[in-house]
């Protein structure tokens, strides 16, 4: 079936994947694409929406993008960036000023298609340094800003021209702060654009049955099962088109699943119906062999990938099922991700995109049912084909597995910067009335969208949890070479500090297990596990004052799309509980409580 479909121009990444994913909400299927993509593949599109972008329109910044999409007959619109570029397209002019950030109300000047059904004041969120203050002559002000209507850096807060069909917003309505967002998008998609709204999840089953159908012809397919959201719906619409006869699963523990895993998601295949050809294999020691000795982050994510890649390739042949297709539970982000887009950030290495694989994919032995899908409509998939609601709404679990969450370091201290950062670090925290200090480790960040490798502040100290975030950000604000705070959990702030020698072993991996359960199930218990994104334990090889080998940070997160995501609230409660549980155990020196939100700290440590 062909789908009417909308371009969204991706100038910064979470801007364009949000609003991919608003316009899919109203059944119309919208796909990312790049600023200089050649002008013939917008063509086939029914409009196009240039997203946000951190770069300046009034400096010039990002402004070399293909602009022949202007020359094109259908409806384009912008937001913020996006909003900008087109009114300077047309004639209109940009300057740096009139800064709004958060929610402001929208003042409607007329009715209008784009508004159409909403009342002539509404809330929006705003973001922005420049603003549109004159439009072209063939562009008229749809709407202003209600923080001045008198100043022309708060009007034109909404813009269009009906004869040429080119529209802009200054706000965001692909966020959730902006009330109405969802419905000025469907206006434009379906109203403005004409779109039929087809991409419904009924639609896209039949779909990719036919798909597997006609690619897999009479072979089989083979797929690892980690037991996650995005495998396991793959593995049912598998099933589905081609009968559980000819898919053979495999489990692969790698040594770095949480605790109980393995058995549970095979038990939960086994629920599914999904054990006609159900294999295990416990390759841990596989795992752990490539993994001794290592300590950098991305070569552990890398050996990590290619062991799997090893590990299927030699159970394959035991199967004696080499050549079938290989089955893969890649979603859509995570082929814009890898070398699909020039801005992704390159922090994780998806091992679905490794050498191999793209060398099978490009001979067409490789089927992804999934791979147009946004997680949302993966776990409204998953619904369909009647997969629980617990295993949908599972939280997240990285790849490479408790693998990124475990810190591992040759012993040699990551000084940080001695003298001055403590100093400048312990200024900043007395600020707020606290105490702190760098932690002689690194950890991964995210800055501006490149990757930071930077010391972790501990923060010791009562504060009301809102006060905590707060000096959390002043202080990663006011202190450069850091990117995350810690809040210590313990009795005192540690003094004597020191970096242990620890790697990818065992015995280690046995202990965060052990810890990450105590989290897990304290979150279950307290009723939040739901209303938490993902929670990552990590250890970190710190002895602190003497005792102990590893202290325990645990890293509570909102999110929506794991592209951005703040700290999430723990109960004083809960966290006694942890500290009770957790401060007990044998070889665990100190506990802290991540409150750093992302940007500037990523998810994971590392
Ligand atoms: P970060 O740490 O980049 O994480 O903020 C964003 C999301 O990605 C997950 N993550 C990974 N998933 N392989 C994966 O399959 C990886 O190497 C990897 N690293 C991070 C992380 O758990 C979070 O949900």
């Amino acid at each position: 079936m062909n789908h009417d479909a909308i371009a969204v121009i991706d100038f910064g990444g979470q801007y364009a994947h949000l609003i991919a994913t608003k316009v899919r909400r109203s059944e119309v299927l919208a796909e990312i694409l790049q600023p200089d993509d050649p002008t013939e593949m917008f063509e086939k599109y029914k409009g196009i929406i240039i997203s946000g972008s951190p770069s300046l329109a009034s400096h010039g910044e990002d402004s070399m993008y293909n602009k022949e999409i202007y020359d094109l007959k259908i409806p384009i619109l912008g937001f913020c960036f996006g909003h900008q570029e087109i009114a300077k397209h047309y004639g209109g002019k940009v300057i740096h000023g009139g800064r709004e950030w958060g929610h402001t109300d929208l003042e409607i000047l007329r009715s209008h298609p784009i508004f159409d059904g909403l009342d002539s004041v509404q809330q929006v969120w705003m973001s922005h340094f420049d603003s549109v203050v004159e439009v072209g002559p063939e562009f008229e002000e749809l709407a202003y800003s209600s923080m001045g209507p008198g100043t022309a850096e708060h009007r034109f807060a909404a813009i269009g021209s009906d004869s040429l069909r080119r529209y802009g917003f200054q706000f965001h309505p692909e966020v959730d702060d902006t009330t109405n967002g969802d419905k000025m998008i469907a206006n434009f998609v379906l109203d403005i654009c004409g779109c039929k709204p087809s991409w419904t999840m009924e639609n896209y089953i039949g779909e990719q049955v036919g798909a597997i159908e006609k690619q897999v012809g009479d072979k089989s397919v083979f797929l690892l099962a980690s037991g996650g959201v995005d495998s396991t719906v793959a593995a049912k619409l598998f099933a589905q088109a081609l009968g559980s006869q000819r898919l053979e699963l495999l489990h692969v523990d790698n040594g770095m699943m949480r605790k109980d895993e393995s058995r549970k998601v095979m038990a939960l295949l086994a629920d599914l119906g999904l054990d006609s050809n159900l294999h295990f294999v416990d390759a841990t020691s596989d795992f752990l062999d490539a993994l001794a000795g290592v300590t950098d982050p991305e070569k552990k994510r890398s050996i990590i990938g290619q062991t799997f890649v090893d590990v299927f390739q030699r159970e394959a042949i035991k199967l004696g099922i080499e050549g079938h297709l290989l089955g893969q539970g890649t979603i859509y982000p995570d082929t814009i991700e890898t070398g699909g887009t020039k801005r992704a950030d390159t922090i994780k290495t998806h091992h679905n995109r490794v050498p191999i694989i793209e060398k099978m994919i490009a001979q067409g032995k490789v089927v992804e049912p999934l791979a147009d899908l946004y997680k949302v409509e993966v776990r409204e998939l998953g619904e369909k084909l009647g997969i629980p609601h617990d295993a949908l709404w599972r939280h997240p679990f990285p790849g490479p597995g408790l693998g990124v969450r475990l810190l591992c370091s040759d012993g040699k201290p990551e000084n940080p910067g001695a003298d001055q950062l403590a100093e400048e670090v312990s200024d900043a925290a007395r600020e707020y009335g606290l105490e702190a200090v760098a932690l002689p480790i690194r950890s991964v960040g995210v800055k501006a969208d490149l990757r930071s490798y930077e010391h972790p502040v501990m923060l010791h100290g009562k504060l009301r949890y809102e006060k905590l975030l707060e000096a959390s950000s002043g202080v990663l604000k006011d202190v450069s070479g850091i990117n995350r705070c810690v809040w210590n959990l313990g009795q005192t702030l540690p003094r004597k500090m020191r970096l242990l020698a620890a790697y990818m072993t065992k015995d280690r991996l046995d202990l965060l297990r052990e810890v990450d359960a105590i989290v897990m199930e304290a979150l279950e218990r307290h009723g939040v596990y739901d209303s938490i994104w993902q929670c990552p334990t990590v250890l970190a090889p710190l002895e602190i004052d003497g005792k102990g080998r590893e202290l325990v940070i645990v890293r509570p997160i909102h999110s929506e799309r794991a592209m951005t995501a703040t700290a999430a609230r723990l109960s004083s409660e809960l966290i006694a509980e942890l500290r009770q549980e957790i401060l007990d155990i044998e070889n665990v020196s100190g506990l802290a409580l991540d409150l750093t939100s992302k940007p500037p700290g990523t998810i994971e440590w590392e």
